[in-house]
């Protein structure tokens, strides 16, 4: 796996960039330092005594599995205070990868040490969960009884059962999701912390084996995530897996066996998004990255050429695949994208231009930010229980989420759901459709502002 060190690798990377800028570089790394912000933010469990949101304190300490394991700690989903593994995970994956890929973008920046607590605090969550081999908790918190509360979780009292996936209720999309973080963590750990990367990478190596040994769709095992976060399937979780330890490992077992499912599950046809449910353009990607063969560079030039010649736009020119994570779905392209442009030196110019007008777009190239407490109008009132609550000791409650002004506590660094197909926004909050925050809309947005620095970087450096 190449890690871009700055001016090193591939210095032509970002040079066609310039000549076809429209507007001003916005402030990435503000952006990036935000973004990190969001995820202290969402941090579920006792918090240590550096916590940098002060509207924050412990809570849900006594979360525990079926036989009274602690499984205290890891993140809140979005406004709700469900701790849901799936996104999660997938939002570990993709926060390592960018790391991993622009490891010194975060160093110069002051943000690397963020950045490792940030993957570790869901890290060593998933460790908890993983209560035996083939035994892994997917769910702490029922979405029904919370979404009764409106509130700060410092205060919530419903009750919070877990829920797991086993040998009997097996849910390969979850394992193999939590696989593939594990194995991305232990990369970014290697260096850092040699034990603790190694315990990650036998979580890994366990779940993986679950995932495909045990085979089944999560949201059978645990149906209360399927009105939420329906799974499509595991073909590409199993993959994906699979890639992850090869990258890990280097086992060419682990290679072998991501080919096969590619083929077995018909990975090869173009995707339409890259999603926490659908990663196939991902797969496309770090297989190439992984073998250089010819098929996946290709299938993942066809994506983002696709992506960028004939996917739905907005009139401003954001990409639009759901109305529903509007601009995480345009940030999670761009990420491909830019991956694919950086490593992989495929149409890098344009790639790379459009990683930024999406990203740029995000950041208010069109007059309006939807970064919380960045730039130009930004969004006032995310759909976001717990910094909707004014200072304590003020109560808190269902009165806070129909209020018509901004939330008394601003959530840096959330990235809302977005606009609708017209560039048309509300900034209010009942609107989740136009202002949901949530763990994994975060993800691919943060790795690509990495990806932007470390192209302006190189840039400056010619
Ligand atoms: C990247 O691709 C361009 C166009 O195909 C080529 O001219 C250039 O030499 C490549 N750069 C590297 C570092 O491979
Ligand atoms: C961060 O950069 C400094 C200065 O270049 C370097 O000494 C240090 O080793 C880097 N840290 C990491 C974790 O790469
Ligand atoms: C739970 O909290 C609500 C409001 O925060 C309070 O009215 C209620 O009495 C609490 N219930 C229990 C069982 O503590
Ligand atoms: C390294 O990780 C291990 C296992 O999690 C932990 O016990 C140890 O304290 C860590 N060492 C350092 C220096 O952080």
């Amino acid at each position: 796996m190449p890690v871009y060190a700055l001016g090193l690798l591939f210095l032509t990377a970002c040079q066609a960039t310039p000549h076809s800028l429209k507007s001003a570089t916005p402030d990435y790394a503000t952006a990036l330092k935000l973004s990190l912000l969001f995820y202290e933010a969402q941090r579920s469990g006792h918090l240590p005594e550096t916590t940098r949101i002060p509207w924050r304190r412990d809570s849900a300490l006594s979360d525990k599995g079926l036989h009274g394991e602690d499984l205290s700690g890891g993140y809140y989903d979005a406004s709700d205070f469900v701790k849901f593994s799936f996104t999660m995970a997938f939002t570990t994956t993709i926060l390592a990868w960018g790391m991993l890929s622009f490891k010194d973008v975060y160093n110069e920046t002051g943000q690397y040490e963020y950045g490792l607590d940030a993957i570790k605090w869901a890290t060593d969550y998933f460790v908890k969960c993983h209560v035996a081999p083939f035994e892994f908790y997917g769910q702490v918190g029922d979405f029904s009884l919370d979404h009764t509360f409106w509130g700060r979780p410092e205060e919530m009292n419903m009750t919070r059962p877990a829920y797991k996936i086993d040998v009997d209720h097996p849910g390969s999309e979850l394992a193999g999701e939590a696989s593939a973080a594990l194995s991305a963590a232990s990369l970014l750990f290697r260096e850092r912390n040699k034990t603790y990367s190694e315990e990650l990478l036998k979580h890994a190596v366990e779940l993986y084996e679950f995932a495909t040994t045990y085979r089944g769709l999560y949201h059978d095992a645990i149906p209360g995530a399927r009105v939420y976060y329906e799974s499509t399937g595991y073909g590409d979780e199993l993959t994906w897996a699979a890639v992850w330890l090869y990258k890990a490992t280097r086992n060419v077992r682990y290679v072998e066996q991501a080919e096969n499912f590619y083929t077995k599950f018909r990975i090869k046809d173009r995707p339409n998004e890259f999603f926490y449910n659908k990663k196939v353009a991902g797969i496309q990607l770090l297989l190439a990255e992984q073998t250089q063969r010819p098929e996946y560079k290709a299938a993942t030039k066809s994506f983002c050429d696709y992506s960028i010649k004939e996917q739905l736009r907005t009139p401003h020119g954001l990409i639009f695949i759901d109305k529903s994570g509007t601009l995480s779905h345009a940030a999670n392209v761009a990420f491909i994208c830019l991956q694919a442009a950086i490593g992989l030196n495929i149409s890098q110019s344009t790639y790379i231009n459009f990683a930024k007008e999406q990203i740029d777009y995000i950041l208010g190239s069109k007059g309006r930010s939807y970064l919380v407490g960045y730039g130009l109008n930004y969004p006032k009132q995310p759909h976001h229980s717990a910094s909707s609550c004014p200072d304590l000791p003020e109560p808190c409650g269902w009165k806070q989420f129909t209020w018509k002004g901004p939330n008394p506590q601003i959530l840096y660094g959330a990235l809302v759901s977005g606009p609708d197909q017209n560039d048309h926004y509300e900034d209010i909050r009942d609107e989740f459709l136009y202002n949901e925050v949530t763990l994994d809309y975060n993800a691919g947005f943060q790795s690509t502002v990495a990806g932007l620095i470390y192209c302006d970087k190189v840039m400056k450096r010619e």
